[in-house]
């Protein structure tokens, strides 16, 4: 037995404690080496500490650098920050890496294998916002600013393009809006292409692309791409794209990787509209935790899990509601538990 890898748990809002308790079972017949630190966040941590991301969690993940991670849920408009862009502020997590694979053939798009990598601390998601008052209409302009720097865009082009080497990848396409947004976006572009220039030319093609474009042409021949980065707010609508391009987000998981942490989790929300109705399905998280094995160097642990899982959906067809199946939550981690032990 290898030494217990410290790791930091949240359940989550909504969903995730469901979600999170077949992912458990899952690494648990896995026999995965987590030693875990169980702590709350989101509405969870405003209901039990009246803070969505306590003290505790966070001292837990500064203690673990390694955490995997159920939805959290944030309230739209007005209320409390996300949690989860608190969480990749306060650790630096600054690359979101989202893979889309076909598990299921006989979808809409066969045969996908796509990789969206995503920078995740700047952009017009730094929360510098405010509205202006005039003739006592309190929100009468709203205001946004955007901040891309020539080094955060380099460090997640400079991540995405060793990524795109290690996996063998063939393309890299960078999405921007430099035709509008020309500072904001325009240093991304103009940094990605000196990057290559300078130290990847001919290790893979570069390819470059306008945002309102690459979201057609992903709906119309995904397969013309590979690796897409981009900044914060494109990289989070196109990582819905993808997942939708395989059968819909409970099939998207997600990682957020620092220079010294790392937290795990599936790309959808708390989803609190079939919330505690055990009809969720668990495989994004079951994928992120997979993700979450090939991080700490276990690939044997992670390649038995994906098979297990691709084996339920496909060979034993146990599927939950969002992929037309029958199965609830529990029957599904059942079936996937046997794969699991008898694979
Ligand atoms: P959502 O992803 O929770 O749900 C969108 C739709 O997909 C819903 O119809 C839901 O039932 C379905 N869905 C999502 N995951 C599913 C699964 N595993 N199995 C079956 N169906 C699934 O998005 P929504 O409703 O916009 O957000 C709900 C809450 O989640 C919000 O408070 C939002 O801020 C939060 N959120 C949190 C994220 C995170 O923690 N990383 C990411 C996205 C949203």
């Amino acid at each position: 037995m290898s030494t217990p890898i410290p790791a930091t748990l949240i359940p989550g809002d909504g969903i995730g404690p469901e979600i999170m308790d077949a992912t458990l079972a899952a690494l648990d017949a896995l026999g995965s080496p987590f030693e875990w630190d169980r702590q709350i966040a989101g509405l969870g941590g405003v209901q039990a500490h009246g803070d969505p991301l306590p003290k505790a969690t966070l001292d837990s993940i500064r203690r673990t650098r390694l955490a995997l991670k159920g939805p959290l849920e944030t309230p739209s408009g007005g209320g409390y920050r996300s949690s989860n862009v608190r969480l990749r502020e306060e650790f630096q997590l600054y690359a979101n890496v989202r893979p889309a694979r076909t598990i299921i053939p006989g979808g809409r798009f066969d045969d996908i294998d796509l990789l969206v990598v995503r920078e995740n601390l700047e952009g017009l998601y730094i929360g510098h916002e405010h509205y202006v008052p005039i003739d006592g209409d309190p929100h009468a302009v709203a205001m946004a600013t955007g901040v891309n720097t020539r080094q955060g865009s380099r460090r997640i082009l400079e991540y995405a393009f060793e990524l795109a080497i290690a996996q063998g990848r063939k393309k890299v396409s960078i999405v921007h809006k430099a035709n509008i947004m020309k500072a904001l976006t325009g240093i991304f572009l103009e940094t990605g292409q000196q990057l290559y220039q300078e130290k990847y030319k001919g290790r893979f093609e570069l390819d470059t692309v306008i945002i309102d474009a690459c979201a057609m042409k992903l709906v119309l021949n995904p397969w013309q791409f590979d690796v897409l980065v981009t900044t914060n707010l494109f990289g989070d609508i196109l990582s819905d794209l993808v997942a939708g391009l395989v059968g819909g987000l409970g099939m998207a998981p997600g990682a957020n990787i620092g220079a010294d942490a790392a937290i795990f989790e599936a790309v959808h929300g708390s989803a609190p509209d079939i919330a505690g109705k055990g009809i969720a399905n668990p495989t994004a998280l079951l994928l992120a935790a997979a993700m979450m094995l090939d991080h700490c160097k276990l690939p044997d642990l992670a390649a038995r899990l994906r098979k297990a899982i691709d084996d339920t959906l496909n060979v034993d067809q146990v599927r939950t509601g969002d992929l037309r199946g029958t199965a609830s939550t529990a029957a599904y981690t059942q079936a996937l538990v046997s794969r699991i032990r008898n694979g």
